[in-house]
């Protein structure tokens, strides 16, 4: 099931998103949960997705970055990513930690903010501890643009959107930045 993923401005993005125990991870609701999540990020189709864009405040995010969407990108765009694919995952509860070093700039976009993008300064690696789809310890060292993910990912759950990151000088709608470029 298809899930409607909601736009900025409805309030499930600004909130603090609670926790999930152990338990309600296990249970039913949240296993249909997270399944609803990755079926409707592969149908937008997206990268990440967090349960406030779909309206939830809970603390849990799905992750993918399959091959067939780098398949696209030149290796030059690829390298300069440093993006590689990254298998489905779940992260629940997780404490992010940036890694001292150099930041990259690119753009960014959101479904919750869809149809527009923007360069957002990002870390370049993050070590991320959170609870599984099991609701079993993991962690997690990322860098390049699964390290970007998951920083758009865990602002969601705080309450963050990456326009209150952005250069706004070039924010753009996705259709201008392809006509006129970066
Ligand atoms: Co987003």
């Amino acid at each position: 099931m298809i899930l409607k993923i909601v736009q900025a401005g409805h309030p499930a993005l600004r909130q603090q998103a609670r926790p999930l125990t152990v338990d309600e991870i296990r249970g039913p609701q949240v296993q249909q949960l997270i399944e609803m999540m990755r079926e409707t990020m592969r149908d937008a189709p997206g990268v990440g997705l967090a349960a406030p864009q779909v309206g939830l405040p809970l603390q849990l995010a799905v992750i993918e970055d399959p091959p067939e969407y780098l398949a696209h990108l030149s290796p030059q765009a690829l390298a300069e990513r440093q993006r590689e694919p990254v298998p489905f995952h779940v992260i629940v509860n997780p404490h992010m930690r940036l890694v001292d070093g150099p930041t990259a700039d690119f753009y960014e976009g959101c479904l919750s903010v869809a149809g527009y993008s923007a360069l957002v300064r990002r870390a370049l690696a993050v070590e991320v501890e959170a609870l599984n789809e099991r609701g079993e310890p993991v962690r997690i060292a990322a860098r390049g643009w699964y390290a970007r993910i998951l920083q758009h990912e865990i602002d969601h759950l705080g309450g963050h959107l990456y326009i209150d990151r952005m250069d706004t000088r070039t924010f753009a709608t996705s259709e201008n930045l392809g006509r006129w470029g970066r």
